[in-house]
């Protein structure tokens, strides 16, 4: 995506040919600093501390932290070590241990003096494919839009309210759930999306304001209760969201408060689509409430907002009594019955076995 004129991708290659860059997603809005990775540890500081964050891309990044572990040692225990730790690093999003898993299905037999290119041209292939797969979801999502905006008698403009940030900074470029909102922008329908704010963490305004402020996308921020009064008021058209684990029987498993907008959309017959990459399909598994698990974040995140203030300076403040406690679950299922359909690369499936069958064979997407 461009800002300010500039294309960017939100993971790159160093010019060096081995460093690895991403943009410091903890410090957006405010500021754009982009930080160079050089070794594992890095990488998987940059995921566990959400620098990068969003399934796919911390899929991407676990894929070039291995390159990185892999030019300090190439030998079999190290790697394996550190492929390990690096799945440990956050326990929910999927695309972290398919990327894993493909590098090491692929590393394990080479001899260790092929390894690092190896890895580096597997690590550049997950990305160039994650691009091209994000762009077909934005195609298939435009098809969606245009239905709709059909059906509205084209009176705009036409209101798309999402969750957390699904858009090119959680993946490699475009996004999933943004990228139908900026193909139906770039094509001319006057798309406004409502943001969810989503705390804790902000992903929404931080992140997603940020991003379609950038690309021109009408937008307003709303904190994360607004969504069932504005659909119950005609204000919301359909609701598109990513996902981070989607089980083979279509039940969806995104940031925590998704479960929440599907079902005031089922009561209010607001079709809520689900986007997502094969790879974030886990066919392990039917029943996502049971067996996707949930991550348990620091409840620091919960008891401070981070802000800007008037002179300019980011700092956090907290919001709770000192002798009070918080709990920070990150994400919940929204099961299959509340999904209208779930648009990826293939075209749009209904949330089910065998929707999702009909487009993927479930050996494709090992996790
Ligand atoms: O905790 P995060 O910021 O990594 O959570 C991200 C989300 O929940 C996204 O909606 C999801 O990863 C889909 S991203 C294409």
């Amino acid at each position: 995506m461009k800002i300010d004129g500039t294309s960017y991708r939100s993971i790159w290659l160093n010019d060096d040919g081995w460093s690895v860059n991403i943009i410091d997603q903890t410090r957006l809005p405010h500021e754009f600093h982009v930080e160079r990775l050089t070794t594992v540890d890095q990488a998987a500081h940059a995921i566990k501390a959400m620098l990068v964050r969003g399934a796919p891309l911390i899929g991407a990044t676990a894929a070039y932290g291995v390159c990185l572990g892999l030019r300090a040692d190439a030998g079999d225990v190290a790697f394996n070590k550190m492929c390990e730790a690096l799945i440990a690093t956050r326990p929910t999003a999927v695309n972290l241990r398919w990327a894993i898993r493909a590098m090491q299905d692929l590393i394990l037999p080479l001899p260790e003096s092929e390894r690092v290119s190896a890895a580096y041209e597997k690590a550049t292939q997950i990305c160039d494919e994650d691009v091209a797969i994000n762009s077909a979801i934005g195609d298939h999502g435009l098809g969606v839009i245009e239905a709709i905006w059909e059906k509205k008698g084209k009176v705009g403009p036409l209101n798309i309210l999402t969750h957390c940030n699904a858009g090119w900074l959680a993946t490699v470029d475009w996004g999933t759930a943004l990228s139908p909102i900026y193909k139906a922008h770039d094509a001319g329908i006057p798309v406004h999306v409502w943001v969810d704010e989503t705390r804790p963490r902000n992903q929404g305004a931080h992140l997603t304001c940020w991003e379609l402020g950038k690309h021109g996308v009408e937008h307003t921020l709303i904190v994360d209760n607004v969504g069932g009064h504005l659909m119950q008021h005609g204000q919301v058209d359909l609701c598109i969201t990513g996902t981070d684990r989607t089980t083979a029987a279509g039940d969806v498993c995104n940031k925590i408060g998704t479960y929440l907008k599907a079902l005031a959309a089922k009561d209010n017959n607001v079709p809520f689509y689900v986007a997502l990459p094969g790879p974030t399909i886990d066919w392990e598994i039917d029943d996502g409430v049971k067996d996707i698990p949930i991550e348990i974040r620091d409840s620091h995140e919960v008891d401070y907002i981070q802000g800007k203030d008037s002179a300019g300076q980011v700092s956090e403040v907290r919001i709770l009594p000192e002798e009070s406690s918080s709990a920070n679950y990150a994400f919940d299922v929204t099961p299959a019955c509340l999904v209208t359909g779930l648009i990826t690369e293939r075209g749009v499936a209904d949330a089910s076995k065998e929707g999702l069958a009909r487009l993927y064979d479930r050996l494709e997407y090992k996790a």
